[in-house]
């Protein structure tokens, strides 16, 4: 990271359809329009590259419509990678393309024991002095101490209990100031209280605001990028002085995914 300016992956929707159902958004049969998907893609794409990001792209493959969702792509920290473990075979197949691709910018590539499960940034997302890790759905608990371990960080595992919001970047998304906007019913009472203890001022949001993948922003300082369709949270993210940048989502939300999933960050945080 130069200069504050942050570097962010995402990858182009080139192959990107609903192929498969692995989550409670996709249907086959319905399906998405290609040519709108790749219209919020790039509107995604010019946001924010205008809000002083640099912006890589990795090359799509063909059948692996899902490898647009790069938070899943795994975690870095500092110059540290580490890919994810999909708990879907379907999605395997996009380990290798992204551990080379970071391998060949000369992040140091570390993998978990392979039967551990885990899926990158969209269950591993810093939050003041901690690193909130998601359970069940796609990530096994147990990848999180052998992350904890890899990093040298304090990992806080919290479990998803609704399977609509069955990666941690759905329904929580934290604020540089410490705070956070989430969806606590998405979490176990424990995984609730975790939360409440370590996030000072918390911003609930509403169950119909939630459904719009609400939670899945990305945070660039004072701006967020998230999808359209909440009015109800953008007033309270405006009351705290965040500028925010709602887009139309909803080719990607029929795959279960929107802003945050479409990015990693690189790194995520410069160490732990
Ligand atoms: N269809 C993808 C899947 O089910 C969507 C991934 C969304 N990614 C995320 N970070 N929440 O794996």
């Amino acid at each position: 990271m130069s200069d504050g300016m942050r570097e962010l992956l995402l990858c182009p929707p080139d192959y990107y359809g609903i192929e498969y159902e692995i989550n409670p958004w996709m249907s086959v049969a319905r399906g998405a329009q290609a040519a709108v998907a790749q219209r919020q893609w790039k509107q995604l794409h010019a946001t924010l590259s205008e809000l002083h990001c640099e912006v890589h792209l990795i090359p799509p493959q063909p059948r692996l419509p899902d490898m647009v969702f790069t938070a899943n792509a795994g975690l870095t920290v500092g110059r540290k990678f580490i890919p994810s473990n999909f708990r879907h075979k379907e999605r395997a197949g996009e380990q290798l393309f992204f551990s080379n691709w970071m391998e060949e910018r000369g992040y140091e590539v570390h993998w978990l024991p392979d039967n551990l499960y885990f899926e990158g940034e969209g269950d591993a997302l810093f939050g003041g002095d901690a690193l909130f890790c998601g359970y069940k759905f796609r990530s096994d608990i147990q990848s999180h101490r052998a992350l904890a371990d890899m990093l040298g960080c304090l990992a806080i595992s919290v479990e998803l209990v609704d399977p609509r919001f069955y990666h941690l970047d759905t329904c929580f998304c934290p604020l540089p100031d410490g705070g956070a906007f989430w969806f606590p019913s998405a979490f176990d009472e424990y995984g609730q209280r975790a939360i409440r203890e370590h996030v000072t001022d918390l911003i609930d949001v509403l169950p119909e605001e939630s459904m719009h993948f609400s939670c899945n922003a990305v945070i660039i300082e004072r701006d967020i990028v998230l999808p359209e369709g909440a009015p109800k949270l953008v007033t309270q993210l405006q009351d705290r002085g965040y500028r925010c940048h709602e887009l139309p989502m909803s080719e990607f939300i029929k795959a279960g995914g929107a802003c945050k999933c479409l990015t990693m960050f690189m790194p995520q945080r410069e160490k732990c």
